[in-house]
Parts: C-alpha cells; sequence; structure tokens
C-alpha cells in the first residue's frame, strides 16, 4: 500500500483530500502546526473513513522533525498543503507569509531529497495567472503579476519546484491551481474552519445565516459582468479532494512536470452565490452593496481540459451542492472544531 505524506493536512482542504485518499486505499500521513487547524479535524477524518491516520504536530520548516518523519514512515509520495492563505493579512505581514511559505517548500525539498522521495504535488491557486491574463485560464498561460504578497509566495514557490525539478530528473512534480474551494464532506463533520472575521466569501455567508454576523457585504456591483458582481469559479472541496487522489495516481507512474488548473470552468457571480444559498437552504442572508474590494479581479475561471485529459477528473457536483453541504458543516458545527477541542 502507497503512504502519501500530507504537509498541512489538518487543514481544511488536507482534511478533505485525507478522506478521499484513505477511501481510495492509500495509507496516510499527516504533519500540522495547527495555526490554522485542529488535530479534531483529523480525528474526524478517521470516524467517517473508519481508518486510521499517522498524526504529527509539527512545523514543516523544522527539517529536524521533517526528517524523524520520514525516517519513520516511507513516503512514496508528499502533497504540500502547509502554508498561510489570508490575502490582507499578507499585505500587511509579507515577511512572515514569505518565511512560512517559502520555508516550507524548502524545507519539504531538502527532506525528500536526502530520503529519496521522488513525488511532490503542490497546492498552487489561480492567482499565480495574475491581473491580466484572459479568461478562461489555461496551464499554458504565463504566471502574471500577482496582485498581494500571498500570490507571489504562490509564484515563486511554483519556480522554485520547477527549478528543482530541471535540476533533479528524479522529481517529480504536480502544481495543482486551486480555483474558489467552498463547500464541505457531505457528513458535515469536516469543513472549513477560518479563524476570527472571515476573509473568503461563503464562510461569511454561512456565519451570516447562522446568526453570528450581522450582515454580508458585498464588495463592488459595478464590474463588467452580467449582474455587476465579480465572477468566480467556485469547486465543492469534495471535488477537490478528488483532484487530488488523480493527481496522486499520476504521479506515481509519471515523471516530469505537470500543472493543472482545479476548477469547474463554470463562474457564477457573488450575487448568484448568495441567492443559490437562500434557495437551497432556505434561509436569509441579509446582504448590502458596498465598495469594491481592493485587488479583486472582475472575474477569472479555469479552463479545466487538461485535468480530463490527463488525469481523467472532472468536477461532479453542482453549486446546489456547495451551497447544501457549506451550511450543513455551518450548522452542525456553529463554533467550527473550537467546542471539540
Ligand atoms: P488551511 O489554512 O485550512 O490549511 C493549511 C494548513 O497548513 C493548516 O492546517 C495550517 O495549520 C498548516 N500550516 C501552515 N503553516 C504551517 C507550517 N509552517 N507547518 C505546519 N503546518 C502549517 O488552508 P486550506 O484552504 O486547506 O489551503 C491549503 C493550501 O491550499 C494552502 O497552501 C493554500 O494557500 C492553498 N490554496 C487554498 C485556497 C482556498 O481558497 N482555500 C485556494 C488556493 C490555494
Ligand atoms: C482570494 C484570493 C486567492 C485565494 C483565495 C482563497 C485574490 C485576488 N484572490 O480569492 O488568491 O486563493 O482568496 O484564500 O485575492 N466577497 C464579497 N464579500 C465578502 C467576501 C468576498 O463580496 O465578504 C466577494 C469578493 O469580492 C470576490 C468573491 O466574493 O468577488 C470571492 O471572494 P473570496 O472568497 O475572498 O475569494 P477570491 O477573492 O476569489
Amino acid at each position: 500500500m502507497k503512504t502519501i505524506f500530507l504537509a498541512g493536512g489538518a487543514g481544511y482542504i488536507g482534511s478533505h483530500t485525507a478522506v478521499e485518499l484513505l477511501n481510495a486505499g492509500y495509507e496516510v500521513v499527516v504533519a500540522d502546526n495547527y495555526s490554522n487547524s485542529s488535530p479534531e479535524a483529523i480525528r474526524r477524518v478517521e470516524q467517517i473513513t473508519g481508518k486510521s491516520v499517522k498524526l504529527y504536530e509539527a512545523d514543516i520548516r523544522d527539517n529536524a522533525k521533517l526528517k524523524e518523519i520520514f525516517r519513520e514512515n516511507k513516503i512514496d509520495a508528499v502533497i504540500h498543503f502547509a502554508g498561510l492563505k489570508a490575502v490582507g493579512e499578507s499585505v500587511k505581514k509579507p515577511v512572515m507569509y514569505y518565511r512560512n511559505n517559502i520555508d516550507t517548500t524548502l524545507s519539504l525539498l531538502e527532506v525528500m531529497a536526502e530520503f529519496d522521495v521522488r513525488n511532490i504535488i503542490f497546492s498552487s491557486s489561480a492567482t499565480v495567472y495574475g491581473e491580466s491574463n484572459p479568461v478562461p485560464y489555461l496551464e499554458t498561460m504565463q504566471r502574471g503579476v500577482c496582485t498581494n504578497p500571498y500570490g507571489w509566495t504562490k509564484a515563486m514557490m511554483e519556480q522554485i519546484f520547477e527549478d528543482a525539478a530541471k535540476a533533479d530528473e528524479n522529481l517529480s512534480v504536480i502544481l495543482l491551481r486551486y480555483f474558489n474551494p467552498i463547500g464541505a464532506h457531505p457528513s458535515g463533520m469536516i469543513g472549513e474552519d477560518p479563524r476570527g472575521i472571515p476573509n473568503n466569501l461563503m464562510p461569511y455567508i454561512t456565519q451570516v445565516a447562522v446568526g453570528k454576523r450581522d450582515h454580508l457585504t458585498i464588495f463592488g456591483k459595478d464590474y463588467p459582468t452580467p449582474d455587476g458582481t465579480c465572477m468566480r469559479d467556485y469547486i465543492h472541496v469534495v471535488d477537490l479532494a478528488k483532484g487530488h487522489v488523480k493527481a496522486v495516481d499520476y504521479i506515481l507512474e509519471h515523471s516530469g512536470v505537470e500543472v493543472f488548473n482545479l476548477g469547474t470552468g463554470r463562474p457564477y457571480s457573488v450575487t448568484e452565490i448568495v441567492n443559490a444559498f437562500e434557495q437551497v437552504n432556505g434561509v436569509p442572508v441579509p446582504h448590502e452593496y458596498g465598495a469594491r474590494r481592493e485587488g479583486d479581479l472582475p472575474q477569472f475561471f479555469a479552463n479545466a481540459d487538461k485535468a480530463l485529459k490527463l488525469l481523467g477528473w472532472k468536477t461532479e457536483l453542482s453549486l446546489e451542492d456547495m451551497c447544501r453541504d457549506s451550511w450543513n458543516w455551518q450548522k452542525k458545527n456553529p463554533n467550527g472544531y473550537r467546542n471539540s477541542d
């Protein structure tokens, strides 16, 4: 049985990926420093799947600790989720973002080389397409000018992986560019658990719906889109997690560097999301229209043909599923994992 190491695997996307990897028959080892997560997520992954996960509390920048993990487990592939991801915070604390995100990547590459682990899949983002590429985004487009330090860390880490693979023909890399993950596992046992005021749209909507926040402000109504609000390619986190399983299957059989967009190819506007959420769940989401948020692009979405062609992956879940599952998680866990810590 193949063993997959999830760096930052207790987080939102990592925990959902752990479920799908276990369901597909892989062994899963997770390391996380819980800077934005809780070990409770992994306990619940074990409950959902009835399988166990080897869990380490560790900072991925700590080479000595990483070596201990690699010594104790025969790792076939790594998925690198570990990183800070709040765009606004990255503008205020750029050094912290560069230090954490780049150093986790360098440590992983160093320790992988030492232990002859040859496969790594990286959580990149659509943000690397920058400000001026036309939509839909295609993997063959150049990386663009990012709008914030978070985005630059992703672009830089992609470059680091490409350079490392160029220098070492034994190293295989898959860069996964996520679009906008929302939703939760249908059990409602794991989901997105932001700390403090959510930055992203769906957690904000669910916190308004559950009464934790007064109302949603929709950022801008004067964009060049059909209803004037921004459009994004929202993807159900379970579809995204299954994309990782396909990437693992692929990297174990192929060498080289590949980049894949993971998105649906179908954008929705902010107003469409709010309306769908209210309709599907029968709950009101009080909202008002406010000023644009700095750095937001009017619209972006994926061309996801390459993932279908090479990985045999495409999304299966609808906007209705995304809204229903996000609400199910929030209702069952109004304080996220906090009551279980
Ligand atoms: P998340 O914050 O829930 O998960 C990241 C995990 O990494 C957390 O559990 C955190 O505690 C851990 N972590 C951070 N720094 C660490 C360190 N130095 N050592 C050990 N653990 C560390 O975020 P997520 O939404 O699951 O995102 C996973 C990855 O995907 C991130 O790299 C993120 O930038 C990327 N990504 C996310 C989105 C999104 O919208 N959620 C979009 C594009 C890319
Ligand atoms: C942002 C980042 C992206 C990152 C992703 C997940 C940019 C350009 N992109 O994507 O790099 O990977 O977060 O962390 O910064 N909105 C509201 N009201 C709110 C919140 C959001 O109207 O309270 C709108 C936004 O203006 C946007 C849409 O909802 O149009 C989605 O926002 P969000 O969930 O933050 O994701 P992105 O900005 O697309």
